[in-house]
């Protein structure tokens, strides 16, 4: 898959067969069937297809969140399919960063204590778990909203809020489940031009969308059905920052 010449170093993301089958009463459903998938560092990867395909089920495996029945997951060349829950959660707050539809935030919480939570499970001192936590606020364009609860800002500035968690500790991939489907079209671009500022930065996305204006942002289309990976893409990748520019001026801000 990658050329001679790339750098050496262990692919992101490799799954050969990679397989889960639910119980669904006297038998099983296979909510993915055999998926072989090899994804490089660095990577914006959208996952599409109809409801049902299969999508979050992979999304999840990729994820830790849950275990395949069958096939091999490496995760920066570790085999990661057999561990335990144990390990799986540790891999997750090491490796992994998550961004839900629904953002997920703790809503007594402010911004600032909400982007802390994933540096208490690693033990990371107070001070500098405030000052990290500002700063990524900060990188997302929050520095000015630190001590709002999610019910005093808007969709987009909790969605921002809830990247700045899933990139705090620094991960290998941010996986997001349909980040804009909760959002109007212009906030919806606003969290994709932050995706793919981030992803120039280094950061490898993986991305979960029914939504093919939003997977034109990515530089790579992989295509689910029944289950099965069906297609798997590379394209130039449409410029958020630029769509967001050529929208017609945001109505002005109630008073
Ligand atoms: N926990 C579960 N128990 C039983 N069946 C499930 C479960 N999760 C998903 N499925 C089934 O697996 C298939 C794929 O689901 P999913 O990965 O959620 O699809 P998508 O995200 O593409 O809509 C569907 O047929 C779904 O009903
Ligand atoms: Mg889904």
């Amino acid at each position: 898959m990658r050329d001679a010449d790339a750098a050496p170093g262990p692919l992101l993301v490799e799954t050969e067969g990679l397989t889960k089958h639910y119980a669904a009463g006297e038998g099983t459903v296979a909510a993915l069937a055999g998926v072989d998938v090899a994804i490089p560092p660095g990577a914006f990867v959208a996952a599409m297809g109809p409801s049902g395909s299969g999508k979050s089920t992979f999304l999840n495996l990729i994820g830790c969140l849950d275990r395949p029945t069958g096939g091999s997951y490496r995760l920066m060349g570790e085999e990661v399919a057999r561990l335990s829950p144990d390990r799986l959660a540790e891999i997750r707050s090491r490796r992994l960063g998550f961004v839900f539809q629904s953002f997920n935030l703790l809503p007594r919480a402010d911004a600032l204590a909400n982007v802390e939570l994933p540096m208490i499970y690693r033990g990371v001192r107070r001070r500098q778990r405030r000052e990290r936590a500002a700063a990524m606020l900060a990188a997302v364009g929050l520095g000015e909203r630190l001590h709002h609860r999610p019910n005093q800002l808007s969709g987009g500035q909790q969605q921002r809020v809830a990247i700045a968690r899933a990139l705090v500790n620094g991960p290998d991939l941010l996986l997001a489940d349909e980040p804009t489907g909760a959002l109007d079209t212009r906030t919806g671009l606003e969290i994709m031009a932050l995706f793919q500022a981030l992803n120039r930065s280094g950061v490898a996305i993986l991305m979960v969308t029914h939504d093919a204006e939003v997977a034109r942002f990515a530089a790579r289309v992989l295509r689910f059905r029944d289950g099965r990976l069906v297609g798997d893409r590379a394209q130039v990748p449409a410029d958020a920052a630029a769509a967001l520019a050529a929208l017609p001026a945001a109505p002005a801000e109630a008073a």
